[in-house]
This record gives C-alpha cells, structure tokens and sequence, in this order.
C-alpha cells in the first residue's frame, strides 16, 4: 500500500467517524473501525511494508488517541444492544474496570513519535489493549 492512498483510508474512515449519528451503537462502531483502520497502518510501518514518515506514524497515534477520548462516553445506559452491538454486558456490570481500560488505551496512544523504533515500541505497547479490552469487553458476533 503507498502512502497516500493509506492516508486517504484513515482520513476518509476519520470523516465517518466524525458524523456522529443519534445512536451510540454506531458511533463506537464506526469509531472502532477507523482504529483498526489506522492500526493496519501502523502494523505495516512497524514491519518494514511501509516506508517510515514522520507524519505519516504521528497520524496513526493521533487516530487512536482520539479514538480513545470519549470512547467510554458511547456506553450510556440503553445502548446495551442495537445494531448487532458487540459490547459485551460486562461493560455495564463492571463500567469502572471499562473506563481503566479505555483510560489506559488513551494514556498508552498518547505519544509523540520522533523515529523508527520509537515507533515500533509504543505501537507494540499501545496495540496490548486492543486484545486486552476486546477479551474482557467486547463478544465477537462473527
Ligand atoms: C477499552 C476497550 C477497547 C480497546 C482498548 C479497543 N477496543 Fe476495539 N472494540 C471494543 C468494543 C467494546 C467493541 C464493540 C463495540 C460495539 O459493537 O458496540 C470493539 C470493536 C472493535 C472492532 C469492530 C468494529 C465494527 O463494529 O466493525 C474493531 C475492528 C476493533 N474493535 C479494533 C480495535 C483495535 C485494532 C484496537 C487496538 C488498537 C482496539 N479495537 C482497542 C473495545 C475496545
């Protein structure tokens, strides 16, 4: 994949992300799909696939970090189930483990990357919640 069109892939799932719909369920959906649209980015940075830049690495923490403030605000109560919602009930039964968990999701993204293997390294670590937070929280539908 060259640059630009993975950049025009963030960007364009940023912008659906960015349309809050009425409906909780959707946001968080769509705010999901645009970290595992970065977080595909990021993987081909972290393996050589993709020419390190800069911008393009920062653009990549910026996605999820974004992703990650406010996330635990799409989890009001009522917003258990609806449009095949993956949300496991846990969140609701234990809503102070979930907001550490998008706490330290937000606190593990928020970084400055200034070269390759600094990259690489806080990429490796920030990438540890995706699985740790989907076990405990999220039930796969498919
Ligand atoms: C703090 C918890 C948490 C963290 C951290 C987290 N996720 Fe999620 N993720 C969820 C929950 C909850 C759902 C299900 C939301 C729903 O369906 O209502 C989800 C759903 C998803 C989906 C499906 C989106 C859709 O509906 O099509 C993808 C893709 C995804 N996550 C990728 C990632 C990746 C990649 C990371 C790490 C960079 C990550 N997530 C980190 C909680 C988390």
């Amino acid at each position: 994949m060259n640059r630009t069109i993975a950049l025009a892939g963030i960007l364009s799932a940023a912008l659906i992300g960015g349309s809050f719909a009425a409906d909780p369920t959707v946001d968080r959906q769509n705010i999901m799909k645009n970290v595992g649209a970065a977080t595909g980015v990021g993987a081909k940075i972290a393996k050589g696939e993709m020419e390190f830049d800069t911008a393009t690495a920062q653009l990549v923490f910026n996605t999820l970090n974004a992703a990650a403030n406010g996330y635990g605000y799409l989890f009001p109560a009522g917003s258990e189930t609806g449009n095949d919602s993956e949300a496991s009930p846990k969140i609701w039964e234990d809503m102070a483990g979930f907001e550490a968990a998008v706490a330290k999701f937000a606190a593990d993204t928020n970084v400055k990357v200034a070269d390759l293997d600094g990259f690489r390294a806080a990429f490796g670590a920030a990438t540890q919640n995706c699985g740790s937070c989907h076990e405990s929280y999220r039930v796969k539908k498919q």
